[in-house]
């Protein structure tokens, strides 16, 4: 049986890792026959060399397990604290290949699920509407699922238009933080009275927890894992911080 394919997030990144070790392995590897031996610098050089190696190709092995088998896992956890009706209409917020769209599509019956996205294959590899629509259609729920070309600055929606909006890991991919305001405020224009928000990033958590109270929006939670918070925080750099944010519009 033909098995969904979500996609590997930022695989320019993934591709530099990998390389960047290759060439530090190498480079390790040569040093060892060209620097002279036994003495203090050129083992430390080897040392370092060895140590960017291993790191580099360890963070494009994380880049590509997180993926390919955290983020379907999470899936579930992240939606399931959704108190589903079946009857809801859903958006999710830079769908890429349908990962959130489909789960939500799953706990539907009379519902339906929208996502926007602009495609971008810098963001996610072979991203495209057809990817998220055969992966609808292997998951079964083609019929509940639709995508649309749209820019989550400006959403084609009138105001008030959803029950759920989800949105993971999209939104860090704006550079500007005014552009990533925007794009949050735009979720909470069409999302109705009672309406509720689930923002999942890998940055900026603070951030968009405080804007999304500055627009009033209520019973804020913010849930990581401390543990895997610091160790992911301290391996990256600060960049990879897995966070999931649930907002409540009030009625
Ligand atoms: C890392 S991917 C995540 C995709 C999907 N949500 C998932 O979790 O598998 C980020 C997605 O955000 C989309 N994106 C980036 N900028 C966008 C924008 N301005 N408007 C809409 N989508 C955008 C990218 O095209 C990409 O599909």
């Amino acid at each position: 049986m033909k098995k969904p394919n979500y996609g590997i997030d930022a695989p320019g990144l993934v591709r530099f890792f990998f390389a960047a070790g290759i060439v530090a392995g190498l480079a390790c590897i040569a040093t060892i026959f060209i620097l002279p031996g036994q003495q203090f610098w050129a083992y430390l050089v080897d040392i370092i060399l060895g140590i960017l190696s291993a790191y580099f190709i360890g963070m494009g092995c994380l880049m590509i397990y997180w993926s390919s088998v955290v983020k379907i896992k999470n899936r579930d956890l992240v939606l399931d604290q959704i108190p589903w009706m079946g009857d809801e209409r859903v958006l999710d917020v830079g769908c890429g290949r349908g990962l959130m769209l489909i789960g939500a599509a799953q706990r539907l019956t009379s519902g339906h699920a929208i996502g926007i996205d602009i495609w971008s294959a810098q963001d996610q590899s072979s991203n495209s509407p057809e990817g998220a629509i055969d992966n609808a259609r292997i998951e079964g729920v083609v019929e509940k699922i639709e995508v649309r070309t749209a820019d989550m600055r400006s959403l084609p929606f009138a105001d008030h238009s959803f029950d759920v909006i989800v949105s993971h890991w999209a939104v860090h991919n704006l550079a500007i933080e005014v552009d990533r305001h925007l794009s949050i405020s735009e979720m909470v224009r069409v999302l109705k009275p009672s309406g509720r928000l689930v923002l999942c990033d890998i940055e900026n958590r603070d951030a968009y927890a405080k804007k999304l109270k500055a627009l009033g929006l209520t019973d804020c939670r913010t849930v990581f894992r401390p543990l895997t918070d610091i160790v992911l925080s301290a391996v990256s750099f600060g960049s990879f911080r897995p966070t999931t944010i649930y907002a409540r519009r009030p009625t």
